[in-house]
């Protein structure tokens, strides 16, 4: 995961790790992921889906500082390296399909598997919260949490549409 170091001693420390990270997660998606993936896309709806999740993402981006403003400790934004693989990836296989079809169904791919790893990063801190008492940072997260498995289930639609178009061998 990424969060745990010898310095980390209670699950409020954790807790603060794990934001930090999530706010790394978000900023790179929202910088580096989502203006990539919308502009590869072919299909107007999916490059749509992208543009609409950008804005839920910068929504996002807002809601993690206005709680790790209220974490006490020190702020040492952590990397998440799981997003920044997730997003090499994307680009260097986006890159590799030249067929626009064959691009789409790579790009809803690896936005599942984007959107899986935050519905995993969300729901944790969202439980961490809800055991450290914060219930207000447990509503917010949870909200965020809804968002990510609404922008997943909107990929799933897209892929089934798209995906019959593309030649299968
Ligand atoms: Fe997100």
């Amino acid at each position: 995961m990424g969060v745990f170091t010898p310095d980390v001693h209670t699950l409020r420390e954790l807790y603060k790790a794990e934001l930090e990270r999530a706010l790394n997660m978000e900023k790179q998606i929202a910088e580096k992921g989502l203006p990539a993936m919308i502009k590869a896309a072919t299909s107007s709806e999916l490059s749509s889906a992208f543009q609409s999740h950008l804005q839920e993402t910068q929504a996002q981006i807002q809601r993690l500082e206005r709680i790790l403003d209220e974490v006490e400790g020190e702020a040492n934004e952590g990397k998440c390296k799981v997003i920044s693989q997730l997003i090499s990836s994307a680009y260097s296989e986006v890159g590799d399909a030249t067929d626009p079809m064959l691009r789409d169904v790579v790009l809803i791919a690896a936005g599942n598997q984007v959107e899986h790893h935050e519905i995993a990063v969300y729901g944790t801190l969202r439980t961490w919260a809800e055991v450290l008492g914060e219930r207000e940072h447990a509503e917010v997260l949870e909200r965020t949490l809804e968002e990510e498995k609404a922008a997943d289930a909107k990929l799933t639609a897209l892929a089934s549409q798209i995906n019959v178009e593309v030649p299968v061998a």
